[in-house]
């Protein structure tokens, strides 16, 4: 579904991602690991649209997506959460999931001001869809509060209703279980679970390497903006590239 060649990112001539080379499987859930500094976040960023990459080629579906907008990419079912949440803070909890879906609207502006009946059963429907995507997180209750009170956990989990809510071609998460305690971690894990299994297509990051080993089909691991490694959970967890990666970071800050 999603096909990465030779993807460079240069910050101000630093490299940050370098040749990178991947695929990810439609139906599967992927996770993309790697050490702090790795290049994950940029990676999802180039993939989406918010920074372009340097060179290289990004294939959705066959169609060339590197260089176009970040919502002409959302346009085509691409979906994401940020590693740093960016949620609307004013807009309440519902209103922030609806964005999720406001491409999907089909209304131009002057239409939206005609207030027609089909938008309003458009509105209506939207709205509905929101409210399952809440209840899907356990969020339902809180719907009507500001986004700018909830706790982060639940802000986390918002941002995962409103990726999720358009029903995406194709999901990026960037760390959705960061932050969070066991118990929360745990539920938002069952969620992925049941996307993966209704054949959502996911690119998972994540340090949380329990989480990875058991919901990832396909595990891809950066590290210093490379792709050092790719298989099964099992494979790579036996790859010394990787835990020399992995370990060496750990080294170097203990
Ligand atoms: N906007 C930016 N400008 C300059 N350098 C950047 C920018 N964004 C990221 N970098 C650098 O690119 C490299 C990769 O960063 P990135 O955030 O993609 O790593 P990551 O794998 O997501 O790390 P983490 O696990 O800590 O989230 C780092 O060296 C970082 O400092
Ligand atoms: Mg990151």
């Amino acid at each position: 579904m999603l096909l990465l060649e030779s993807v460079c990112k240069n910050f101000g001539g630093l490299p940050a991602l370098s040749e990178v080379s991947f695929h990810v499987p439609k139906g599967q859930l992927t996770a993309l690991i790697g050490p702090n500094g790795a290049g994950k976040s940029t990676l999802i960023n180039c993939i989406t649209g918010v920074l372009p990459a340097t060179s290289g080629s990004i294939l959705f579906n066959s169609q060339e997506i590197s260089g176009l907008q970040a919502h002409e990419i959302s346009r085509l079912g691409i979906s994401r959460t940020f590693q740093n949440l960016r949620l609307f803070d004013r807009l309440n909890v519902l209103d922030n999931v609806m964005t999720g879906l406001t491409c999907k609207a089909g209304s131009s502006m002057v239409m939206a001001m005609l207030r027609l009946p089909y938008l309003r059963h458009r509105e209506r429907q939207l709205r509905l869809q929101s409210l399952e995507a809440l209840d899907r997180f356990g969020l339902e209750s809180k719907k009507s509060w500001p986004a700018e009170i909830l706790a982060y956990g639940d802000k986390k989990r918002v941002e995962l209703a409103r990726a999720t809510v358009g029903k995406p071609n194709l999901l990026l998460l960037d760390e959705p279980v960061a932050g969070l305690n066991s118990e929360e971690t745990g539920a938002v894990g069952e969620q992925l679970k049941l996307l993966r299994r209704a054949g959502h297509t996911i690119l998972l990051v994540e340090h949380d390497m329990e989480l990875v080993m058991e919901i990832a089909d396909k595990v891809v691991v950066l590290d210093s903006g490379r792709c050092i490694a790719t298989g099964t959970p099992d494979d790579v967890r036996r790859n010394p590239l990787v835990l020399e990666a992995y370990l060496g970071r750990m080294e170097a800050t203990a």
